[in-house]
């Protein structure tokens, strides 16, 4: 029977294989704040290209921009967020640690376990300020966006002028955001510095209902290709009380997280709220002009968006598996073979052999010239070797051994069934691919 994965195992094995390791750790790191290491880099550019694939450029309405980090006070204004943007937080009145006041059960401190006077809550703003310029006190304010939407809204006339798009359309982008969260927990769950993927996609007043549901059956369709069982996502209606100050509609989708079902992305329907504030505050038309020549309108946005990192952990939660291989316990992660960060990994059976190791890196050129993500390993015994690549979800090891020097094979195992078949070396690409 396989044990349910804890929090605790995967931050280890993301930390021990270099997925992603704590920021500026040496210094003792930085709360919310982390580092991606070269396997989590590459499986969360596998995981962008999936979704940048399956909603940029399969779509013929999509436009994606990539627009600054930094802001000027007037965006967030009019985006609410000035005003909008805060949590709960109330403070232990013996240890003077900080929580958001939702994150706090009774009267004792999480922090430092003591009964304490939490009082009552207040507001705190979540944005991230900074000063631009050299001079002090003459600089200007700045903030670190924290969503990628309002680069979308504010370059929504650009995209407009330049390409006419008929509606509906949408704009894509993916980049990091910023948010001084109170409590930061969970991995990479509640970061203050975390990446975005997100769309707005632009329609007809009339039109929202039917793309929200087309985005609704659109987003679980991916979910399926990252990995997620669907047992493991779960729909959550927000009710209005509950909802960003722009929503008028919101369905969270909510996984099993080893902490609880929370939170993973969400799909909002966001009316006119950003398109008709930016006009107001900028004083710049954000009107849509019908080619038919009907009236104009500003359109209405429904708006699916993804974090990223909590989609990666996700994907590590979902994959994570155990069993027991000759009487030892195994630990691998179920990657779907196109997020593995690792497609193939090939060894020669004994590294200080040389026709071994010859033939092995023939072998391996090429399949590194076809398939890219191919790893060599020759450390340690083939035990080590297998248990390593399980462990980084490589669905793939090729072992090259005596017998392959004679008969131009190579011995193929498969990640998940362990099991090990013999292909011709003239085969394997296609057997791989
Ligand atoms: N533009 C919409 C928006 O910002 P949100 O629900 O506040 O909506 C969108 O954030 C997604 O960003 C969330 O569903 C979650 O996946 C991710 N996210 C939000 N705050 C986060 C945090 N502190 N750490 C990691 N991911 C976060």
């Amino acid at each position: 029977m396989e044990k349910k994965v804890t929090l605790e195992d995967i931050v280890s094995l993301a930390k021990r294989r270099g997925f992603v390791y704590p920021s500026s750790e040496i210094y003792g790191g930085l709360s919310g704040v982390y580092d991606y290491g070269p396997l989590g880099v590459k499986l969360k550019h596998n995981i962008q290209n999936l979704w940048w694939n399956s909603f940029v450029s399969a779509w013929d309405d999509m436009y994606p921009t990539d627009s600054a980090i930094l802001g000027p006070e007037k965006v967030f204004e009019a985006s609410g967020h000035l005003a909008g943007f805060k949590d709960p937080m109330v403070v232990c009145s013996n240890c003077h640690s900080q929580f958001r006041a939702d994150h706090v059960e009774g009267d004792k401190c999480p922090h430092c376990g003591k009964t304490a006077t939490l009082g009552e809550p207040r507001q705190f703003n979540m944005m991230l300020q900074t000063q631009l310029g050299a001079v002090e006190g003459e600089g200007q304010t700045a903030y670190l966006r924290p969503e990628t939407a309002q680069g979308i809204f504010t370059n929504f006339k650009n995209v407009l002028d330049s390409f006419s798009p008929d509606i509906p359309f949408g704009i894509a982008q993916i980049g990091k955001s910023f948010r001084n969260e109170i409590s930061p927990r969970d991995f990479l769950f509640r970061m203050r510095e975390m990446e975005m993927m997100e769309i707005e996609y632009f329609v007809h007043p009339d039109k929202w209902e039917e793309a929200f549901e087309e985005w609704r059956v659109g987003i679980k369709t991916f979910f399926g290709k990252v990995g997620l069982p669907e047992k493991m996502v779960h729909e959550h209606e927000i009710e209005e009380a509950e909802r960003a100050h722009y929503s008028k509609r919101t369905i969270d989708f909510e996984f099993d997280y080893p902490f609880g079902q929370k939170e993973l992305m969400g799909l909002a329907y966001r009316g006119d709220y950003d398109l008709s504030n930016h006009q107001k505050v900028a004083g710049k038309s954000m009107e849509y002009q019908p080619k038919d020549g009907s009236q104009p309108f500003i359109p209405h946005v429904v708006e699916p968006s993804f974090g990223l990192d909590r989609l990666v952990l996700a994907v590590l939660v979902a994959s994570y598996a155990t069993d027991e291989q000759g009487g030892e316990k195994r630990v691998f992660l179920k990657l779907p073979a196109e997020i593995a960060p690792v497609k193939v990994a090939v060894f020669p059976l004994l590294k200080n052999k040389p026709e071994l190791v010859k033939k092995a890196r023939e072998v391996y050129e090429m399949q590194k010239k076809e398939l890219g993500a191919v790893m060599w390993d020759d450390n340690g015994n083939i035990g080590k070797r297998y248990r390593r690549q399980d462990e980084i979800g490589t669905p793939y090891c090729v072992t090259v051994d005596f017998d392959s020097l004679q008969n131009d094979d190579v011995t193929v195992r498969d990640r998940d069934s362990t099991l090990q078949e013999r292909v011709k070396i003239s085969d394997l690409l296609e057997k791989l691919q």
